[in-house]
Order: structure tokens, then sequence, then C-alpha cells
């Protein structure tokens, strides 16, 4: 048997970004677990591992999200002219809807809603002043105070001097922040992409977005995914001085849960799936684009052109001169990084997988990354922000989440959960004491390694201190070649059950 082992380091060239939030963003994902209402069910939970006051919010999510499920259709789900409608009901983001003649105001970080100066008092009423943070992270005051503060605002024109619009738009806003937890790539897309996309798609691209707290970096690095959702240049709302003029724009995006789109609730019945479609139309130019300088770089003839455009795609992302499946390891460096990687990986070649390593830096294309994931049959990561690369996993696929001592709850409901919905096989690995290097620097019967909830009951200082940054896991491999094996019958399964579908 010839043992295939390559290893690809992803290197990228066009950030030079650096996020001053990674660290906090990925501290803050745990603590978020308790605020994680993945359903009803959830709350019945016991082993969220956090303060009686958040437990508290928790059950205040649940209850919400349970009632709301019940009951009638959302507020300022129909909103007429001249109106300013806020939707304050959700536990994690607040949406407003306005109409009418509406202009940006940056200076005084504003939108306005002109309304005729003798407008009688109750449709001033219907019009009355908001302010709105549009971050779907309404619980946490501390992130929350980063995002400016949006004001919507009725100001009464006479007819006799109406107001100047520079660019006037002839489709509706959704206007949103970039700030907030970025530089952590869970957050981006719990908190950003994905409601950007339940907010956004049922407008079929013909949309603008306006957005606070604008970064070069993000459109740099979420372009492709802002291109598949509309067909308008973005607006950087703070440093754009022209005034533009909307007849309909909804501040603030909706959210339904831990990287999930609750299908019922979107046109067309889109879900997750769905989103993941709009991924592969994101990034199929620019693979193709990746591939071709390649293979200009190994000096290869280019490829010929007249089979049609995907065929030099595929040939990258499907296995080359043998029928293995691919195994991708996505490796993390620093903490909870797997000591004995070298071991994985024959492991896994002697399994019969083909391995790829793929080690994400905050500079990684995400079109590279969704090369490499798209092209491969298992996905073996520890629990960790980069796990959220099981959304370019393609459904059928296996999912194998290493879990380090300390981080059950967070590892089922942030990945586990999320991964089994996208249509992944998911396959957790809960590592055993002597498998994480805590078990070398506390006594066998501490509670560090013996009762972690309890542990974890001190607080998120402690949870992060202890199991997040200070632990880091050495596989037990007999054990974990069970897992291997399991993911090669369930590949191979997957394989005979589509060749034998008709054609
Ligand atoms: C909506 O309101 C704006 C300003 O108040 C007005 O110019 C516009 O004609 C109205 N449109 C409709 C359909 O009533
Ligand atoms: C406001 O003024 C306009 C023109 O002067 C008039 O047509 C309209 O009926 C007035 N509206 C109200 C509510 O008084
Ligand atoms: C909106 O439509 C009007 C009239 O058709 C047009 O003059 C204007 O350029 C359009 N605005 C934009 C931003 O395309
Ligand atoms: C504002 O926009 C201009 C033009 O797009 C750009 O040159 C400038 O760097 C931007 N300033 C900030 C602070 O983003
Ligand atoms: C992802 O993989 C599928 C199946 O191999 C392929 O059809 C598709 O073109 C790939 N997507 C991209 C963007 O390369
Ligand atoms: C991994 O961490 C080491 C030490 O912190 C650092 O020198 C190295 O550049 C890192 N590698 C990557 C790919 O981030």
């Amino acid at each position: 048997m010839v043992h295939h082992h390559r290893a690809t380091l992803l290197l990228h060239h066009n950030h030079h970004h650096h996020h001053q939030h990674s660290k906090a963003g990925d501290a803050l994902l745990l603590m978020l677990a308790g605020f994680a209402v993945a359903s009803c069910l959830l709350l019945l939970l016991p082993s969220s591992p956090f303060s009686a006051a958040m437990d508290d919010l928790l059950l205040q999510l649940g209850r919400t999200r349970c009632d709301q499920e019940s009951t009638a259709p959302t507020p300022c789900s129909a909103v007429p002219n001249g109106t300013i409608c806020c939707d304050r009901t959700a536990p994690r983001t607040d949406v407003c809807v306005m109409r009418g003649d509406i202009h940006t105001h940056a200076a005084s970080n504003s939108l306005f809603l002109l309304l005729p100066a003798n407008s009688s008092s109750a449709a001033r009423a219907r019009a009355a002043d908001q302010r709105i943070r549009p971050y779907t992270r309404k619980w946490e005051s501390s992130v929350m105070s980063t995002i400016d503060e949006l004001r919507l605002r009725a100001v009464p024109v006479p007819e006799a001097e109406p107001e100047r619009c520079d660019v006037r738009h002839n489709v509706t806003a959704v206007v949103f922040s970039t700030g907030g937890y970025t530089g952590n790539v869970y957050h981006e897309f719990n908190d950003g992409i994905i409601p950007l996309y339940i907010t956004a798609r049922r407008y079929n691209k013909k949309v603008v977005f306006v957005m606070l707290e604008y970064h070069d970096w993000w459109i740099t690095k979420y372009g492709h995914i802002v291109e598949q959702l509309s067909d308008y240049e973005p607006i950087d709302f703070a440093n754009d001085t022209r005034t533009h003029c909307f007849r309909e724009a909804v501040v603030g995006l909706r959210i339904h849960d831990e990287l999930a789109i609750d299908a019922s609730t979107m046109p067309g019945n889109q879900g997750i799936q769905d989103f993941r479609h709009m991924l592969d139309d994101a990034y199929r130019a620019r693979i193709k684009a990746i591939v071709e300088e390649e293979e200009a770089e190994a000096g290869l003839p280019p490829p010929r052109s007249s089979v049609g455009g995907d065929t030099k795609v595929r040939r990258a992302t499907e296995p080359l001169e043998d029928d293995k499946p691919r195994l991708v390891i996505v490796s993390r460096n620093g903490s909870r990084a797997i000591e004995n990687e070298a071991d994985l990986v024959r492991a896994a070649t002697r399994a019969g997988f083909r391995v790829d390593l793929l080690q994400p830096r905050p500079d990684t294309e995400l079109a590279e990354m969704y090369r490499v994931l798209n092209g491969s049959d298992v996905m073996v990561g520890v629990h960790g922000a980069a796990m959220t690369h099981f959304l370019f996993m393609r459904p059928g696929s296996v999912f194998i989440q290493v879990v380090p001592l300390g981080t059950d709850w967070a590892a089922e409901n942030y990945y586990g959960q999320p991964a089994r919905r996208l249509g992944l096989r998911y396959i957790p690995y809960k590592i055993l004491p002597s498998e994480s290097s805590l078990y070398w620097r506390y006594s066998s019967d501490d509670p560090v390694l013996t009762d972690p909830v309890t542990v974890n009951a001190k607080g998120w200082q402690v949870t992060k201190k202890v199991y997040l940054d200070g632990q880091n896991v050495r596989l037990d491999m007999a054990r974990f070649r069970r897992r291997l094996r399991e993911a090669y019958a369930h590949w191979a399964t997957q394989r005979r059950r589509q060749q034998s579908k008709p054609l």
C-alpha cells in the first residue's frame, strides 16, 4: 500500500489586516454558550457552565423563542408608507423598518424620514423617533457599546423646500454593522453573514447594503458573498457624505439560531443547504482563477477550454490519480493543538485516506478554504472557531470534532447540531482525561480532570484559562482509529449509493 500524504499549507497574499478582537472573540465564543438556544428543548439541558445571571437570560431567550413559535406574525411585517416601525421582541436582535421618503445623514448618524410639514399628529405618531444598534448580539452590552447607534428620525419638510438627494436608489436599503466580534470566523458567519443572508435573500439582489463600522478587510474577505446577495455597491455609511435616498430601509439583521436558518420563515423555504449553494456560487469564479494561477506557476499548458467552464475547478477538487476519500485536518496553532498530529496523519493515511493539513490564518482567503473543504470527504479538527468551516463541507460528508475537556456544551451547540442540520455525518470525539495536556498538570483526582462541569461553573475566566487557552490534546490513536474507520465506512456507503443511482 502506498502511503500518500499531501500537506497543504495555505498562506495567503492579499490581506494584511490584524484583528485585535480575535482573542476576545474566541474567548467570548464559549461565554455565549449560555445564550445559545437551539430549541425549546435545550432549556432542559443542565450543563450550561455559566453564572446564575446568564442562566436567567438563557431562560428568557428560550421562553421568548418558544412563545414566538406559537404566536402571530412578527411585528413590522406590514409597514405603511410614512412609518418607522421597530421590532424589539426577538432576544438576539432588533430590526427596524422605515418606509417613505428616506434620506441618509451621516453627519448626525441618522436616517431621516421626510414627512409633509402639515402631517397630522396621527401620521407623526406612526413615525416616532427610534434609536438602534444594528448588530445581532443585543443581550451583550459590552460588545453592543462598540456598535454605532443609528437614529431614525421623522423630519417635517415644508413642501416649498424639498430635501435634495445625491443618489436616489430604487431598491431597499439593508443597514447593518460589520463591527463587533470581527476577526473570528465563527462570529463573522454567525452574527453577520448568515443573518445577512436571512435578511437580504428575499430581495433577489435588488438591495443596497449600508454598512456601519465599514472595514475594507471585511469587504475583501466577504466580497464574494456580498456580490451574491446584492447587485449594488455597498455604502460606507460613516464615510459617505452624499445623501442617499430610499423608499424602504431595513435596519438590523434577523438571526435564527447558531449558524442556522429556519427555512419555514424564508421565502421559498430556503435553509442552510441553500446558503451553502450560495457559497458555491460565490467561490466558483475565484477558485477557477486560483487553479489557473497555480497551473501557470507550475508551467503547465493552459487547459483546453472547450469542455465548459467547470472543468478546471473539478480537476482541482476531485481526487486525481487515485480513488481514495480525502480527509482534511483543520489544524490549530497555540492552544488546543493536536500534539501528535503526525500520528494522526499516519493513521488516517493507513485507514485509506488522502490527507490534507489546513492551517487557517486570519488572512487565509475563504475561497481557498472552500476549495479544499468542498473537495474533501472528512474534516477533522479540535473544537474552536475554525470549526465554522464545516459550512464548506458537502452535505453527506463527515465532520469529526475533537472535544477537549470542558468544552462539551459549546462543541455540541455551536458546531455539532448545526453540522447535522447541514446534512453532515457528525462524529464527536470526546477525549479522555489521559488525552489532555491537563493530565500532566493536575493530579488524577483533580476536578479539572474529573468534573469539568463544576469547574466551568466557576465562571468564564476559569473556563477560558483552564480549558480553552491552557489545553492541548494528544490523541489515543487506538481509540481515534475507530472514528476514522467509521468515517471511511460512511464515505464508502455514500459512494455506493451514488454509483447505484440511475443517471
Ligand atoms: C409615500 O410617502 C412619500 C413621502 O411621504 C411620498 O412622496 C410618496 O408619494 C408616498 N408613496 C405612496 C405610494 O403613497
Ligand atoms: C397638506 O398640504 C397639502 C398642500 O398644501 C394639502 O394638499 C394636504 O391636504 C395637506 N394635508 C393635511 C393632512 O392637511
Ligand atoms: C432610479 O430610477 C430613476 C428613474 O428610473 C433613475 O433616474 C435613477 O438613476 C435610478 N437610481 C439608481 C440608483 O439606479
Ligand atoms: C472614505 O472614502 C474615501 C473614498 O472612498 C477613501 O479614500 C477614504 O480612505 C475613506 N476614509 C475612511 C476613513 O474610511
Ligand atoms: C464543490 O464540489 C462539487 C462536487 O464535487 C462540485 O460540483 C462543485 O463545482 C464544487 N464547487 C466549487 C465552487 O468548486
Ligand atoms: C504558529 O505559532 C508559532 C508560535 O506562536 C508562530 O511562530 C507561527 O508563525 C504560527 N504559525 C501559523 C501558521 O500561524
